[in-house]
């Protein structure tokens, strides 16, 4: 396979998706359709091009290790092909050609293809496959077991062709000179003035070249996607694929129906992830971990044999091992939490870190701070981080107990081993090991209300 190249049209704008977005940059499994197919074909070739055309910007910063070849006008799939001649005229091997829009093509299948093309000695090969609902699709005109003789568009299709159930699912394995050269007799004459790749395989037929025909044992890997409705439909199976392999592995998920997990994410054995949790980009989580309803995580990496409770957002987030988190709490914006952390319900943190033992259980936000080991920062302690203009930092250092319902007004530092008294507004740095107090004195006027009463 070394003598392989692949091509993929993703230039189109993808009408049916009613979308100011092209089509090819609509996520399933957390990532993007063409970005999906681009790691299936770097399975089969190192030299995989893009032709590009709608937001062609955009699709080049999603893939900036992948060449690219641009379609300012889309006439069609085989004007696709046509624009990436030059950028392949040097190629004597074969060319596999993908559109953008099959997320759910594996290696495995390509493969085989790729073997069947070469085994069989074909000028050209299509990958088809048997739907019942072949509406829309490229109809495949057999010739004989292993070969075709032509595909005809739906739109271009006689009633006793529509009868076909096999299509054709727009991947090919070329001879890249015979698929030039078949190109340039291509005509835009049909029903959508387009110039179509398909016509290619007829006119190699009647040029006498041996098309194969590559019926795909696993249909449902070919579906392209162009409305919204199939794209919630591959998704689905994509989440679905995705769950399967992770419980595979030995993480118990409780219902694979309601769980979203991207591609990406790693998940260690034992680890339970209950109903209704997403867990997206980047995440990797460790073993014994346990994941409760309705929480969101996103790029964070989680610790051995923490627990993260209901109703929680980690978002750019480390956590290490033993913590325990929510429910409801807020973590995002690089915050990092040390073995063993505790941080309770309705607590934010922002770009913070929280050492080993610290516990924080209740009702605050902790935002640009740094905070030490073994400290105990009471519920609604807020550090005031911003002064209007900037952002400022509070740092609490070792063994430090903040008193409930205390506000530190940063920047401000307090040092180890010293106590806030709660109701606090800390404005100046406390020394280590002292207490401070900065609030009102409470008076007591006794037998006030009877007082009142008598008036
Ligand atoms: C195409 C096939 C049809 C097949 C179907 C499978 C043709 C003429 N028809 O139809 O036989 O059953 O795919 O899904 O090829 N593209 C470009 N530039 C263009 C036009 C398209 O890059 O000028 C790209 C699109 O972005 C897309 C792919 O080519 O990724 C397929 O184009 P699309 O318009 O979806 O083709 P279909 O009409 O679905
Ligand atoms: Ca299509």
């Amino acid at each position: 396979m070394s003598d392989l190249r692949v091509l993929i049209l993703a230039a189109g704008k993808g009408t049916r998706m009613k979308s100011r977005k092209a089509k090819v940059l609509h996520q399933v499994g957390g990532a993007s359709l063409v970005e999906h197919v681009v790691a299936a074909a770097r399975s089969v070739s190192s030299l995989v091009s893009v032709v590009i055309g709608h937001q062609a910007e955009t699709v080049r910063a999603l893939m900036p290790e992948a060449s690219f070849v641009e379609q300012e006008e889309q006439l069609g799939t085989g004007h696709a092909v046509m624009i990436a001649r030059e950028q392949l005229s040097s190629h004597k091997g074969d060319l596999l050609v993908l559109p953008g829009d099959v997320p759910l093509i594996s290696n495995e299948t390509l493969k085989a293809f790729i073997a069947f093309h070469t085994q069989g000695g074909y000028s050209a090969s299509v990958m088809t496959a048997d739907v019942d609902d072949p509406h829309g699709y490229g109809r495949i005109v057999r010739r004989g077991d292993n070969e075709l003789k032509s595909i005809v568009e739906h739109r271009d299709a006689t009633p006793e062709i529509l009868k076909i159930s096999e299509i054709n699912s727009s991947i090919y394995v070329f001879n890249t000179p015979d698929l030039f050269e078949a190109l340039t007799k291509v005509r835009n004459e049909n029903s959508q003035s387009e110039y179509y790749l398909t016509d290619v395989i007829g006119i190699l037929g009647a040029q006498g070249r041996k098309v194969g025909a590559f019926k795909s044992p696993r249909a449902d890997e070919i579906l392209g996607i162009n409305t919204r409705k199939e794209l919630a439909a591959i998704d689905r199976i994509m989440r679905r694929r995705k769950c399967e392999s992770l419980m595979a592995e030995g993480v118990t998920i409780v219902d694979p129906d309601s769980t979203f997990i991207d591609a990406a994410v790693q998940i260690g054995p034992d680890t339970v992830i209950h109903p209704s949790v997403q867990i997206h980009g980047k995440t990797i989580i460790a073993e014994d971990v346990t994941i409760h309803s309705f929480t969101r995580i996103a790029n964070s990496r989680i610790g051995a044999r923490s627990t993260v409770l209901d109703g929680c957002v980690v978002v750019d987030t480390t956590l290490g091992e033993d913590i325990s988190v929510g429910p409801f709490a807020h973590l995002r914006m690089n915050t990092k939490l040390e073995d063993g952390v505790k941080v309770g319900n309705f607590v934010e943190i922002k770009k913070s870190t929280l050492g080993s033992g610290t516990k924080s259980m209740h009702l605050a936000y902790l935002g640009d701070a740094t905070i030490g080991k073994k400290c105990n920062i009471g519920a609604g302690t807020i550090t005031c981080n911003y002064d209007g203009i900037n952002k400022n930092p509070t740092v609490i250092e070792d063994e430090v107990f903040i008193g409930s319902d205390s506000q530190l007004i940063a920047p401000v530092k307090v040092g180890k081993g010293a106590y806030v008294g709660a109701g606090s507004s800390i404005t100046d740095d406390v020394p280590p090991e002292s207490l401070a107090i900065a609030r009102g004195r409470q008076i007591v006027k006794e037998g006030w209300v009877r007082d009142r009463k008598k008036k």
